[in-house]
């Protein structure tokens, strides 16, 4: 077996998988001002590198993504003041809607893909869908992605964007989620921690593989066009394995805990991060992920582009 090792050449001839820039997703938080301090870029403590953005700093990142020839971008909120309802989700001119135009003026060619559930909104930190949806495809969002795990709400939201004529916004279902503990740092980003419960009664059992199979089934049934399995590392089979059973493209989010991981212990010097977040990223393809949410994506395309 080892022959076809012994060079880089003969190494590339036979690699079975590829990583390129255009297959990854950077996640961006936008924040109204007093949600980062007053400050263009107000860094998230456990999540070294990724910062609350102010409007024209999530342009900037956007440009940035743009240069290094990422797919594009998943746009999060992070409003002033939340209530019970988690009306800010659908503010024709929230953090979201604006950073949607924005960024589709400056760079029209960078996907934007919105994130459409409300913890990040309500003021109890849980989730449930109303017309978020809408208003994103109204500010120009190219894909949006329903993350919130209520049953039908694909169905739903499909019927809605049809029905105010957004027939053409495709939908990327988060299908396989996870009550999952690698979603900690995001929770401190977007200051989304659930005031009371947790999120076991709509997010999936870890436990649980043949039902994430059976949730994108649904979600295809509902009209998803892509399906979406998170957190990544630790499901690698049902990345596999949703993808086997509905034939679509699947993605991947490489999520916050995932991330932290690496940079914590790259920062202790115990591990390479440039070769960790490549392997990393490489094995989510290998499984069956054609598309890979990663706050690493940045770095990725940098050092993809140095290998070549
Ligand atoms: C819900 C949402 C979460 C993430 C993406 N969308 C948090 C949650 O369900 O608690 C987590 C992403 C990450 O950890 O990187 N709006």
């Amino acid at each position: 077996m080892r022959r076809l090792r012994a060079t880089a050449g003969l190494r590339g001839l036979v690699r079975e998988t590829e990583l390129r820039a255009s297959q990854l997703v950077l996640p961006l938080f936008v924040a109204d001002a007093q949600a980062r301090g007053g400050h263009d870029r107000e860094p998230i403590e456990s999540m070294p590198g990724v910062a609350r953005l102010s409007l024209s700093a999530a342009v900037a990142e956007a440009e940035e993504a743009a240069g290094l020839g990422l797919a594009g971008v998943m746009l999060f909120g992070i409003p002033a003041e939340k209530d019970e309802q988690g009306s800010g989700a659908w503010d024709e001119e929230g953090a979201v809607q604006l950073a949607v135009r924005a960024i589709k003026q400056a760079v029209p060619e960078l996907l934007v893909m919105t994130d459409v559930c409300l913890c990040e909104y309500t003021s109890h930190g849980h989730c449930g869908v109303l017309r978020a949806a809408v208003s994103h495809a109204r500010a120009g969002t190219d894909v949006v992605a329903p993350s919130d795990m209520m049953d039908g709400r694909v169905a739903a939201i499909r019927e809605e964007l049809d029905g105010e004529g957004f027939a053409e916004t495709p939908i990327l279902a988060y299908s396989a989620k996870f009550a999952s503990a690698f979603y900690g740092p995001f929770r401190e980003a977007a200051d989304s921690t659930p005031a009371f419960g947790d999120r076991r009664a709509y997010q999936m059992d870890p436990a649980n593989g043949r039902e994430a199979v059976r949730e994108a089934l649904l979600d295809v049934g509902e009209g998803a066009d892509m399906v979406m399995v998170k957190p990544a590392l630790a499901y690698g089979d049902l990345i596999r394995a949703v993808a086997e059973a509905t034939g679509m493209p699947v993605a991947a989010y490489n999520v916050s805990g995932e991330y932290a991981m690496v940079k914590a212990a790259a920062a202790a010097g115990y591990l390479d991060e440039q070769a960790t977040v490549l392997e990393i990223l490489t094995s989510l393809r290998r499984a069956g992920a054609d598309t890979i949410i990663t706050y690493h994506a940045k770095d990725a395309a940098r050092w993809l582009a140095e290998e070549t």
